[in-house]
């Protein structure tokens, strides 16, 4: 009988219903029915040190912020769920503690932080670090009492340096003698990245249109577009943080051609590139855009040469 009982409460505690707490972020957390919203003057009068961390924030307490749509759910309830039966029972009653906020998927996580912030929401699902193990309150440590071990950005002068601190592997380029100067601070992570989201890094849909936003020079329209320029990324030819090789060209010489202009007659290479011999042209090691100079495209030459 007693584990009828028991089995009996689960339940309650499975479908207590929407009325009780807000959208998304708390579906699939199983909150007891009878849990209400009691606002944030109680918790801090016990957990004194939390209002302490917020105390110079946005996220104060006592502004009441609330979770858009829910009047009734604004300060510490907005992420720790309702919590009358904590403070009934003077700090032993339900409340969304640590066993249940450390088991939190990713989606959660972020929903934790985009029921307020809505506009980030769809946003931050398409961005570099959806899905990852980092989260919003792992960059955010300043603003969040729970916050990572990530030094917020605000601790940095150059803000790139702040993506930097995880980023190891990728500032060894920042350092190579030809690189975008993101280190002395001319142009930022930013300036190409959105953190919390837009590019889609896994196709880098937009990249073109990103260098280009600088380098407009490259823009076109032109009379004669090179194929290897409009159709492809300016990355199958340029590395897009720094390279050993001058202009931030993926390879020195003419193997950069060749990926694409390889052409093979009777089983062997061929360097009668479009019908036209090479074989004398490219003597006394020629590279191919020291005639073909126009590579980005030409207005006067269908093979890009300035002369
Ligand atoms: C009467 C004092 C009291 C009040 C009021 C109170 N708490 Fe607590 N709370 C405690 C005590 C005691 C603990 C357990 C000791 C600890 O971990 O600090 C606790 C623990 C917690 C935990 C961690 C629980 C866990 O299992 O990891 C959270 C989260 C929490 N409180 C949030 C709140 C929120 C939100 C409110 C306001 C709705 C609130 N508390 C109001 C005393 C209180
Ligand atoms: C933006 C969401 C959010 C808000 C707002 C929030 N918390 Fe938390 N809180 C968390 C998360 C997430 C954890 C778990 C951290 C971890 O995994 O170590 C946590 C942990 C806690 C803990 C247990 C660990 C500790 O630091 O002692 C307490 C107590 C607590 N919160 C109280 C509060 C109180 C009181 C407020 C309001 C003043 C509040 N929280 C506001 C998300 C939040
Ligand atoms: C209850 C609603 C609510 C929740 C939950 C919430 N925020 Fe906020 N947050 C706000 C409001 C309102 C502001 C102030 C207006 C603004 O900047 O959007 C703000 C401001 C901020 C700021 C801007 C600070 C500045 O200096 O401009 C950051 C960063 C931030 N929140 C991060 C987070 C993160 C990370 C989480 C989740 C861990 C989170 N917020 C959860 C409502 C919320
Ligand atoms: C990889 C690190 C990173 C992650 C993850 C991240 N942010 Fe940010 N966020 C930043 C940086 C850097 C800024 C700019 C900070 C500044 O201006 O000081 C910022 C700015 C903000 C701001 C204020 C300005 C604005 O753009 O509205 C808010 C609000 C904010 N973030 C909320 C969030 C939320 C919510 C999430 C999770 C959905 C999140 N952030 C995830 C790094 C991050
Ligand atoms: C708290 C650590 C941390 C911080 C701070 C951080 N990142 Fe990340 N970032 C990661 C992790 C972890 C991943 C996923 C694993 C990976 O691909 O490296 C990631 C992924 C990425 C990716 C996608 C990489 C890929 O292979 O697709 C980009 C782009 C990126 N971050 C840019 C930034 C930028 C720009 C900033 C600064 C605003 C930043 N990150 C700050 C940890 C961080
Ligand atoms: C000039 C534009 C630009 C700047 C500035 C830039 N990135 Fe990138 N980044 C890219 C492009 C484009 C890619 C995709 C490369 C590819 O797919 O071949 C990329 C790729 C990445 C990746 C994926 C791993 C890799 O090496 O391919 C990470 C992580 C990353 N960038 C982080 C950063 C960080 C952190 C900063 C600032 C310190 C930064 N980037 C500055 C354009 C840029
Ligand atoms: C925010 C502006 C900005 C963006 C976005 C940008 N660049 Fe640059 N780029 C610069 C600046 C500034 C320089 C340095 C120019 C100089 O020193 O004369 C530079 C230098 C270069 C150079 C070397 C030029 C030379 O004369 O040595 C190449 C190649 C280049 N960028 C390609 C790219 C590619 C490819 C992308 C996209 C992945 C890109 N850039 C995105 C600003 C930008
Ligand atoms: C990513 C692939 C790619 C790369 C790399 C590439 N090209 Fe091209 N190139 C093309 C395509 C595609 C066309 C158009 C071919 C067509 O219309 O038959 C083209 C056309 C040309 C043409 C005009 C000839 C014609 O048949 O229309 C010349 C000249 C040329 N490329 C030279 C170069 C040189 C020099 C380089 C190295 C700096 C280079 N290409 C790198 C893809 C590439
Ligand atoms: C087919 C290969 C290829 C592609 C694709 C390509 N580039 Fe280049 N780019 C080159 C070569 C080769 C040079 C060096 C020319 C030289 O040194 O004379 C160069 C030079 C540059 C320079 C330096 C220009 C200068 O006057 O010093 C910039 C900036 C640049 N490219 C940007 C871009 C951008 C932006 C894109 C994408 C829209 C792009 N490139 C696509 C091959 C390419
Ligand atoms: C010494 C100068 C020189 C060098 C080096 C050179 N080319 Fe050419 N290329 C020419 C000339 C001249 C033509 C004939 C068309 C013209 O007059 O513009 C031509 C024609 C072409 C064409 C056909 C253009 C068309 O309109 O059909 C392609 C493709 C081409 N070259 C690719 C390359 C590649 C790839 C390399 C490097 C492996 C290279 N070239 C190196 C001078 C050169």
């Amino acid at each position: 009988m007693r584990r009828m009982i028991c089995l009996v409460c689960s339940l309650a505690v499975l479908v207590a219903g929407p009325a009780a707490w807000s959208g998304e972020y708390l579906d699939g957390i199983e909150v007891p029915a009878d849990a209400t919203y009691v606002g944030s003057e109680d918790c801090l009068a016990c957990h004194e040190e939390v209002g302490e961390f917020y105390a110079h924030s946005p996220h104060l307490p006592e502004l009441g912020l609330s979770v858009p749509g829910r009047a009734d759910i604004f300060g510490c309830e907005a992420c720790h769920g309702p919590g009358s039966l904590h403070v009934d029972e003077g700090g032993d009653g339900w409340i969304m503690g640590l066993d249940i906020m450390r088991a939190l998927d990713d989606v959660s996580r972020a929903n934790m932080c985009t029921q307020c912030h809505l506009s980030l929401d769809l946003q931050y699902a398409d961005g570099p670090h959806a899905g990852t193990e980092v989260s919003c309150a792992d960059c955010h440590a300043d603003q969040v009492h729970f916050g990572g071990q990530a030094r917020p950005a605000n601790e940095y002068r150059n803000r790139s340096e702040f993506c930097l601190q995880c980023h190891t592997a990728v500032s060894a380029a920042f350092r190579l003698p030809f690189r975008h100067r993101v280190l002395e601070g001319d142009i930022g992570c930013a300036d190409c990245h959105d953190h919390h989201g837009g590019n889609d890094r896994t196709t880098w849909e937009g990249a073109n249109a990103t260098c280009l936003s600088c380098h407009n020079q490259m823009a076109g329209p032109f009379v004669f577009e090179h194929g290897g320029t409009t159709g492809e990324q300016c990355t199958s030819c340029h590395l897009p943080h720094g390279s050993h090789n001058d202009k931030l060209l993926t390879q020195d010489g003419n193997g950069l051609c060749l990926q694409c202009h390889y052409e093979v007659v009777n089983g062997d290479p061929s360097f009668d590139f479009g019908g036209v011999p090479h074989n004398g042209l490219l003597q006394g090691e020629a590279r191919c855009y020291d005639c073909h100079r126009e590579i980005h495209g030409s207005n006067v030459s269908p093979s890009f040469r300035d002369q």
